[in-house]
């Protein structure tokens, strides 16, 4: 299944994953989250990695065919929890973010969940991001941890 979305000029995908897409989403996330996880975890873990990913649970963004961006979503008896939202510097800060989880948000009303919720490191500025769409700090599990969750 696949689905297109135009945000200014940039006409993109959301596609289901596969094993194939792997490397990708590794890379990305290393890139953009490891300095995170030696900070607050003490080391980045590939094998943790691993282990999370499921591409079942995943969707891929990408633009004449060039992957520029994955989630992966969990479903919860009463919520779809956001294990990942990785964005390629490439297109960030024009609302694709925004978008995607707009496109969550939708997919849990349409399953008659309570809620969207996800985890992020309390330095992450993105979550400015969750704020301006209306997510609450629900819990601070570490120092360095928020969970945050948007009541639907
Ligand atoms: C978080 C992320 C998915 C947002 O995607 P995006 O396409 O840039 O999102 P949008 O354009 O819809 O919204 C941008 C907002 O994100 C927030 N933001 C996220 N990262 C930011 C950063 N490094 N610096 C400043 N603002 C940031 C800001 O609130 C920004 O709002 P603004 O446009 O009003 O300044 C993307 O920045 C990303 O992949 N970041 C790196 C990985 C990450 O931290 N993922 C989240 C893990 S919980």
């Amino acid at each position: 299944m696949s689905m297109e979305i135009t945000i200014g000029d940039n006409k993109l995908k959301i596609r289901n994953a596969t094993r194939q897409d792997y490397k990708f989403c590794y890379g990305i996330t290393k890139r953009h989250m490891k300095h995170y996880a030696i900070k607050h975890l003490g080391q980045w873990s590939p094998s943790a990695y691993r282990g999370e990913f499921d591409p079942e649970k995943v969707k891929v963004l990408t633009k004449n065919n060039k992957r520029l961006g994955y989630y992966m979503v969990t479903i919860n008896p009463k919520n779809l929890y956001i294990d990942k939202l990785q964005i390629s510097g490439l297109i960030r800060g024009k609302g694709v973010g925004t978008k995607l989880l707009e496109l969550i948000e939708r997919k849990a009303k349409k399953l008659k969940k309570k809620s969207v919720q996800l985890h992020v490191f309390t330095d992450n500025p993105s979550k400015n991001l969750y704020k301006r769409l209306g997510y609450k700090t629900i819990d601070k599990p570490k120092k360095y941890l928020l969970l945050m969750g948007k009541d639907l």
